[in-house]
């Protein structure tokens, strides 16, 4: 069993890759170019002076966009998690790790999420597990990496795209006690399809540190499941399931709610973090994106990637007439038609 979570871990990886290498990502709905940037007043700004930093998790971060939960869990995945959090400790951003599931099942792969405290020692790190764990194993999950945050995730979609996933899902009730118990604060996150209005006012209602939309157009975990699972005698179409990160960013907008939000899901460039923190995101994350350039590049070409985007995106600011991340929300936009379209729908 432990060996074949493990080995769920490594398809994962070569999957998501894969699928980025060859630009096969599945496309559900409005893209970050569908947010187009329109000069603004004239005020005086600039590169030098723009500040980065964002408030989130109790924590003033430097860079508003760290690396998304991803591996460990078996030992090409360790490899992966200790490039991961070296680069992430020499560019100074945070770092969630992949579910840890698997490590307290199989105590002998702590070691691949422990990697990463190791390498990235005075960094803020984001422990991750599913919804449906006790809140002695999101201590444990804490722990094994000292970890300054955790992660629920919440994946319906992708549970029911696995033969051997879940089927029933009461998950409100353990988030409620998770989020009052835990020892570190709690993000709620989706994986990739989005969330939509109510289950978003759901979710704020259970207070957490922050929600993770997880929106669509980046890696797909159906479409994963789909590659990896020869066993399924009962396939799902869910390719129009979801909402894209774009998307379920306006949702957040409409569903106006008290909690912090962040992105994820298809973010490959500064530019899109910085569309994200104008749709409303605290800070925006990168999964899939970042790995590919790791597989394919090695990890030198990964932190030239984040150290450029940390040169970018004090520009982009300042093109769009911000000295601070709170006036990125008020830069004037043009949304496309489609997008006005989705805006009415929700
Ligand atoms: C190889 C791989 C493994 C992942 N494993 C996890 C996981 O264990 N837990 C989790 O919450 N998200 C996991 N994710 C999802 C990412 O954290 C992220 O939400 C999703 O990939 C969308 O972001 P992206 O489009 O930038 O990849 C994984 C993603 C990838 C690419």
């Amino acid at each position: 069993m432990t060996d074949a979570h493990s080995n769920r871990k490594n398809e994962h990886l070569s999957l998501a890759t894969k699928f980025w290498r060859d630009d096969q990502k599945p496309v559900v709905g409005a893209s970050f170019d569908d947010v187009r940037w329109v000069p603004g007043p004239l005020n005086s700004r600039s590169v030098e002076t723009a500040n980065t930093q964002t408030s989130l998790l109790g924590e003033s971060f430097e860079w508003p966009f760290y690396i998304e939960a991803m591996t460990g869990g078996s030992e090409s995945t360790k490899k992966v998690n200790e490039q991961l959090a070296t680069v992430a400790e020499m560019t100074g951003i945070a770092m969630a790790v992949g579910s840890q599931s698997v490590a307290l099942k199989d105590p002998d792969q702590a070691d691949s999420f422990k990697i990463v405290r190791e390498k990235h020692p005075n960094g803020f790190l984001i422990a991750n597990l599913g919804a449906d764990h006790p809140i002695e194993n999101v201590k444990k999950a804490v722990e094994m990496i000292d970890a300054n945050a955790i992660e629920i995730h919440v994946n319906v979609g992708q549970e029911l795209s696995m033969a051997e996933g879940d089927r029933s899902f009461n998950w409100l009730d353990n988030l409620k006690h998770i989020i009052e118990e835990s020892p570190v604060p709690v993000i709620i996150k989706e994986v990739g399809f989005g969330m939509g209005v109510s289950e978003l006012r759901q979710l704020a209602e259970l207070q957490p540190a922050a929600i993770n939309i997880g929106g669509g157009n980046g890696t797909s975990f159906y479409q994963i499941e789909q590659a990896r699972d020869r066993k399924n005698e009962v396939p799902l179409d869910l390719s129009s399931f979801g909402l894209s990160t774009v998307e379920s960013l306006l949702a957040a907008q409409k569903a106006d709610i008290d909690v912090p939000i962040i992105a994820t899901g298809g973010i490959e460039s500064a530019k899109d973090v910085t569309t994200a923190l104008m749709l409303g995101a605290s800070a925006a994350s990168s999964a899939g994106y970042f790995l590919s350039v790791l597989m394919q590049d090695g990890q030198d070409a990964l932190e030239q990637i984040i150290r450029t985007w940390q040169q970018q995106l004090p520009k982009y600011m300042t093109l769009l007439g911000a000295s601070d991340l709170s006036q990125l929300p008020h830069a004037p936009r043009l949304y496309s038609g489609d997008l006005m379209n989705t805006i009415d729908q929700l």
